[in-house]
């Protein structure tokens, strides 16, 4: 049998569950630090809450399977459509503003390189029901806040910014219609990834002259697209596209996080949904995939048959920023690590080792911390207690000598420092089964 996961996916070993539950902790932590509310839903959903017609590449990716009545279900690619259901389920009793977040594993079926995996985690704060550009400044600075306390700053990585509703401004200038804004998107977000002849191609198969999807690219930020400058975009949805942005940074500053922001036209989103602000975190080097990304998505509800509700988020996968912290020398120290590792010496240690080791995971730290005790189950001697207890990262091991015992007494060895003390067990039971 082949001992690796499907192609594309992890196992948790513990060093690697270790690393996972850190991220995760980080993610966590700007969670409650910003007052969202952690939410989920299944894995598996029901398949048209994810096929939407843009062409975009997550549709494609799809995991997708019948059940055994013949029901249509796919892996969730990603978590908005669930948020999305969640909060249509909930109809008028909706609180606003509504900050909800969520850990989340996402299936794709990408091409497995750096930076992709056919499954990630993602970490997901959305807020709905706020329409100002406010909303995206706390969700931009909230993923500020998680990349600082996980020791990156401005110099490692960039969130680009742009405006869909300038873009869109753009587009309408140039010639494409709004019915096509879409699928649009969709296509110049490939700007870069995918050869100019080819988008150019693509673009002319929803109907756009090559005149129209030559400035349609230049609108996005191509430069060599058009000979002359790209379509500036007129009327209130342009002026109100730059002014928001220009709102967005004030506020960005507010919140002391405009060093790592910078608007990019280029930045467009492969995701049909988005109707606003989108942005996108980067390595400044500009060598890895991206590390999050969000955006504006005020149309989302009534996709589902919904009343529409203004809402912004992002997401932010744990593979690419693992990647970076690596590559930074930023990954904390994930070795085993336990407080208490409990050994008898022989049969007759057993009932007296087992009792203490229950006695000290009643007794937690001065914190609460519940303290971490390993208990050693089949007695041996010495060297076997030392070795399994520094295998176990233990900072204090408890041995149960014959002899120590005899008198009522245990051995308590500090592995830091070497220190032994000798303290009498009865005194040890009664005190931590307070
Ligand atoms: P997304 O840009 O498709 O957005 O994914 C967000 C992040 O998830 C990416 O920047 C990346 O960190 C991670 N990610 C995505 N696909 C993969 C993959 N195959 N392997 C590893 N990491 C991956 C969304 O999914 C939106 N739903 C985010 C959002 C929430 N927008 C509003 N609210």
């Amino acid at each position: 049998m082949d001992a690796q996961p499907p192609r594309g996916t992890r196992d948790f070993p513990p060093d690697a569950w270790r690393l996972r539950d850190w991220l995760f902790s980080r993610f966590r932590r700007t969670t409650e630090a910003f007052g969202y509310e952690l939410y989920d839903a299944p894995v598996l959903e029901r398949r048209d809450w994810f096929t939407r017609k843009a062409g975009e590449e997550i549709v494609e990716q799809l995991y997708t399977l019948e059940d055994k009545s013949g029901r249509e279900l796919a892996l969730r690619p990603e978590l908005t459509p669930q948020l999305a259901r969640l909060v249509l389920g909930m109809g008028r009793s909706m609180p606003v503003p509504l900050r909800w977040g969520a850990i989340g594993q996402c299936w794709r079926y990408e091409r497995a390189t750096r930076g992709r995996k056919r499954e990630h985690y993602q970490w997901n704060l959305d807020l709905l029901g706020v329409d100002g550009v406010e909303a995206e400044a706390e969700l931009i600075a909230a993923m500020v806040h998680c990349m600082r306390s996980m020791g990156l700053g401005p110099e490692d990585v960039v969130l680009r910014v742009n405006s869909r509703r300038l873009l869109g401004a753009r587009l309408a200038a140039a010639g494409v219609g709004a019915a096509q804004f879409e699928p649009v998107c969709v296509l110049v977000d490939k700007l870069g990834k995918v050869p100019r002849e080819a988008l150019l191609e693509q673009l002319g198969g929803l109907g756009l002259d090559e005149q129209t999807a030559r400035c349609a690219l230049a609108a996005a930020g191509d430069e060599g697209a058009l000979d002359g400058p790209a379509p500036e975009g007129e009327g209130d949805d342009a002026r109100e596209g730059r002014a928001s942005l220009d709102r967005l940074f004030e506020r960005l500053d507010d919140y002391g996080v405009a060093e790592w922001a910078a608007y990019d036209p280029k930045v467009v989103r492969g995701l049909s949904y988005y109707t606003g602000t989108v942005w996108e975190a980067f390595d400044r080097k500009g060598e890895l995939r991206a590390v999050a990304g969000g955006g504006r998505y005020d149309r989302l509800l009534s996709v589902y048959g919904g009343k529409d509700v203004p809402a912004a988020g992002f997401g932010f996968g744990d593979v690419v920023i693992v990647e970076l912290l690596e590559e930074r020398g930023l990954l904390p120290d994930t070795t085993r690590q336990i407080d208490e590792y409990v050994a008898p010496f022989g049969e007759d240690g057993l009932a007296a080792a087992t009792r203490l080791a229950t006695a000290l995971r009643g007794d937690p730290f001065e914190d609460g911390t519940p303290r971490r005790v390993e208990l050693q189950i089949e007695p041996g001697g010495m060297k076997k207690a030392l070795k399994l207890a520094a295998r176990a990262g233990a900072r204090r091991a408890w041995l149960l000598t014959p002899s120590e015992l005899a008198n009522g007494q245990v051995l308590r060895k500090d592995l830091e420092t070497g220190e032994q003390t000798t303290t009498p067990l009865d005194e040890l039971l009664q005190a931590r089964a307070r």
